[in-house]
């Protein structure tokens, strides 16, 4: 489900290289959804999504000084949209996802897949090489 294709490269080698590490782990919260035997997955849930908070705070990180760098004009829709990003993981109730699990899991993949495709491709492709 989560593969970093072709049409989502950006051409800077550093934002290319940390967007495949969030399909990746986009693949793995999606691998969690399909293993029906795992009947208690909630440790593996709270441990996909700290790794993903992390991660993207991480990443965003990277493209914002990337983007100052280049004295970027979208800088700042760049800025709002990260932010939002992780107002976002961060307003996911773990009490919540252990009452239904597959669900919130399947929500959270829903919202990543969205997430990472529209921006993606219609902000973060526009970044100029250096
Ligand atoms: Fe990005
Ligand atoms: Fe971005």
């Amino acid at each position: 489900m989560f593969e970093m294709k072709e049409k989502f490269k950006t051409g800077i080698l550093l934002i290319d290289r940390e967007h495949e590490k969030l399909f990746e782990i986009g693949e793995r919260a999606y691998q969690l959804l399909k293993s029906p035997y795992d009947t208690d997955k909630y440790d593996k849930i709270v441990e996909v999504i700290e790794e993903l908070k992390e991660y993207t705070i991480y990443h965003f990180k990277d493209e914002e000084n990337y983007m100052e760098s280049i004295n970027y004009k979208r800088l700042f829709t760049q800025k709002m949209d990260h932010a939002a990003f992780i107002e976002k993981l961060e307003g996911i109730n773990l009490n919540k996802v252990d009452e239904n699990q597959d669900e919130a899991i399947m929500e959270i993949l829903i919202f990543l897949n969205d997430w990472l495709i529209n921006h993606i491709l219609e902000k973060d492709l526009l970044i100029p090489r250096k």
